[in-house]
């Protein structure tokens, strides 16, 4: 018997109690979390949902699924880990077999696990390669990026995709710098054109969130998810989405307002023309944080937001 707590406890899932209570999971649904992780909402959706419930993970890091398939294995026969972006996630539902499904979560961004292996590139505070990739056989890491696009079109990812006003400044310092090979030279680099950088966040913040997004096509993926996602729902059936900052939120509440909409035509039209029917019913019309005891032992908590929305 397995005792080792560490594999089974799914404390460092981010809101795990609103992710188990939003999709209700029972014998004998089938399931779906699309960002497995280290597999803490995929243990608690089958434990949730004994003796029958059924599980498709779907994870691009290998290392994510090697640890999930541990903490799942008292589940053993109930679940499918799948090697496959959740952009694909119609297909591989197809492979199963299954048509549409009872619940699907997605946790959005970077996993604790990732964060802390400095090999990996994601954190700015240990030093490490500018890779952050999340699956290592994509083509293109952040060091391709930093060291062979034009300066305009890195200060313009930072912008778009850090929000990062000083992101000329930060483009041209790399460009001058290059070859830029490790996380603590770019941070160095971010800090010697940061004003005074009295902010609570580390200068460094916004560059490296938007070189992994970029990286990763985080934006791109979340858009083409999501009508799938919703189209894979049984009616009755769930969707909870996990974001961690404003572009990726902002993607998630338009698509939901749309869908939620029996008629999308502009305001001022008198009569509606468009014929769009509504999909979904919003659960949160606004989004769902973390509690304080949790941001307290989890501080990667703080900027999460959870949204629900059921399938008509
Ligand atoms: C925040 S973690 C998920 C943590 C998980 N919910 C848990 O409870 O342990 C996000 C995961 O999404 C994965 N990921 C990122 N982009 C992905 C994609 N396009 N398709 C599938 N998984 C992806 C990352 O590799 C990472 O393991």
């Amino acid at each position: 018997m397995n005792t080792d707590n560490s594999l089974k406890a799914p404390h460092v899932s981010v809101l795990y109690h609103e992710i188990i209570a939003a999709l209700r999971p029972e014998s004998p649904g089938l399931y779906v979390d699309a960002t497995l992780g280290a597999g803490g909402h995929a243990w608690g959706i089958l434990h949730q949902s004994e003796p029958g419930g059924m599980l498709l993970g779907l994870d691009v890091d290998p290392r994510a699924l090697e640890l999930a398939h541990q903490r799942l294995t008292s589940f053993f026969g109930r679940f499918h880990l799948v090697h496959s972006s959740y952009t694909e996630l119609r297909n591989v539902l197809l492979t199963l077999g299954w048509d549409h499904v009872d619940g699907i979560v997605i946790d959005l961004g970077v996993s604790s696990m990732q964060i802390d292996s400095p090999e990996r590139g994601f954190s700015f505070q240990k030093d490490g390669p500018l890779d952050m990739r999340f699956d290592p056989s994509q083509p293109v890491s952040a060091e391709d990026i930093l060291n062979g696009f034009p300066e305009q079109e890195i200060a313009d990812l930072l912008w778009k995709y850090g929000e990062e006003r000083n992101s000329r400044r930060i483009a041209r310092i790399i460009v001058e710098n290059r070859p830029v090979k490790t996380t603590l030279q770019l941070s160095e680099l971010i800090r010697r054109v940061s004003p005074g950088h009295r902010d609570r966040i580390n200068p460094a913040t916004r560059t490296f969130q938007a070189l992994r997004i970029a990286v990763n096509h985080e934006l791109d993926s979340l858009e083409s998810f999501l009508p799938q996602a919703v189209s894979s729902l049984k009616p009755g059936g769930r969707l909870a989405v996990i974001s961690f900052h404003s572009l990726e939120d902002r993607i998630v509440k338009q698509f939901f307002r749309y869908e939620s909409r029996d008629c999308v035509c502009p305001p001022e039209q008198p009569v509606c023309t468009c014929g769009h029917q509504a999909t979904i019913k919003e659960i949160t019309r606004h989004p769902l944080t973390a509690q304080e005891d949790e941001v307290r032992e989890n501080p990667r908590a703080r900027s999460a937001r959870l949204r629900i929305i059921e399938k008509r």
